[in-house]
């Protein structure tokens, strides 16, 4: 049976071992040992929207594991001339082994995995970022060598990004605070999810308007940027909402001496995060943006292979 990753939640039950086995899997190739067992096998990719990790990390994994990638862009696909999702899903699936989609609409990337007899990725959509996640939380693990105990502070934007961290953290049982100015809160859908699933591991999801409350004895402090790909119309009046929500030293202050600052990347300097925090001694942006290359890597493993 093919899987396919379009939420965080089609990881819950073994999100742990991607990771972990992620961090292996990173190793060995620090050490210089070569993994070619992806030869022969091809991932589509299709991008709406733009990228550089997302498809950087995922085209030169399967160059690392000897497989190819092919970069698709609807405006050069038959998609955007009118050709389904569901007949470029048989017709996809009829040739590569695995397709990376990402999308403006989380229903289209449900109805391509619908369609799709082999494993589709959820390259970000306008609900999720889940292979974002594999790396983060490799990043959190290799960094404080643990998840439980920590408190994770999220302050920004309640988008896409931050629907995957409440998932994640509440998966790993590591606290999560999510601050966002008022009417910018997360998706309830997502924040009755995660609390579901903390719950059980006897952690919390806290969400809040108050970026300090987020911040005080933070192990973590996570932003994203304000306006995500698809909102550019709502820039300026969000601007003036977020000011309070910028990463800057006075909030890191109220951290743990010792946090660690996180960004997907890109960011936009002098908006949701300051250069004197993203260049701080404190970041990991750039180890966490090396963790997608290593992450994508365990996921095309798990899918294509079935490991
Ligand atoms: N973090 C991330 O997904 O970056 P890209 O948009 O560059 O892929
Ligand atoms: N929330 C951002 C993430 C970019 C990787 C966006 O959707 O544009």
């Amino acid at each position: 049976m093919k899987r396919d990753i379009v939420s965080v939640l089609d990881m819950k039950d073994d999100f742990i071992d991607f990771i972990t086995q992620g961090i292996e899997l990173k190793n060995r190739f620090k050490k210089g040992e070569v993994n070619n067992s992806l030869t022969g096998k091809t991932l589509a990719m299709i991008f709406e929207k733009p990228s550089t990790r997302t498809r950087v990390s995922f085209e030169t994994g399967m160059t690392q594991l000897g497989g190819h990638a092919i970069y698709l862009s609807p405006k050069d696909m038959q998609l955007g001339r009118g050709e389904t999702i569901a007949d470029t899903a048989r017709v996809l699936s009829r040739m590569v082994d695995a397709i990376l989609y990402r999308a403006f609409d989380h229903k289209n990337v449900l109805e391509l995995a619908k369609y799709s007899t082999v494993s589709v990725i959820n390259g970000l959509d306008d609900e999720e970022h889940p292979t974002q996640m594999v790396a983060d939380f490799m990043t959190i693990l290799e960094k404080k060598g643990r998840f439980q105990g920590l408190k994770f502070a999220y302050i920004g934007d309640g988008n896409n990004t931050l629907n995957s961290l409440l998932l994640s953290a509440a998966i790993v049982g590591m606290d999560i605070y999510a601050a966002t100015p008022e009417g910018y809160e997360p998706k309830k859908e997502y924040v009755k999810k995660s609390q579901d699933i903390a719950k059980k591991k006897g952690s919390k999801v806290i969400i809040t308007n108050d970026p300090e409350e987020a911040a005080k004895d933070a192990d973590v402090i996570y932003t994203d940027v304000w306006v995500s790909m698809g909102e550019e119309k709502e820039a300026e009046e969000k601007e003036k909402k977020f000011t309070r929500y910028r990463v800057n030293s006075k909030l890191v202050k109220l951290a743990k001496k010792d946090y660690i600052f996180m960004h997907c990347l890109p960011a936009h300097r002098g908006k949701e995060v300051t250069d004197e925090v993203a260049d701080s001694r404190n970041s990991v942006i750039f180890d966490e943006a090396e963790n997608r290359l290593h992450a994508e890597k365990i996921i095309l493993l798990k899918l294509i292979l079935g490991i």
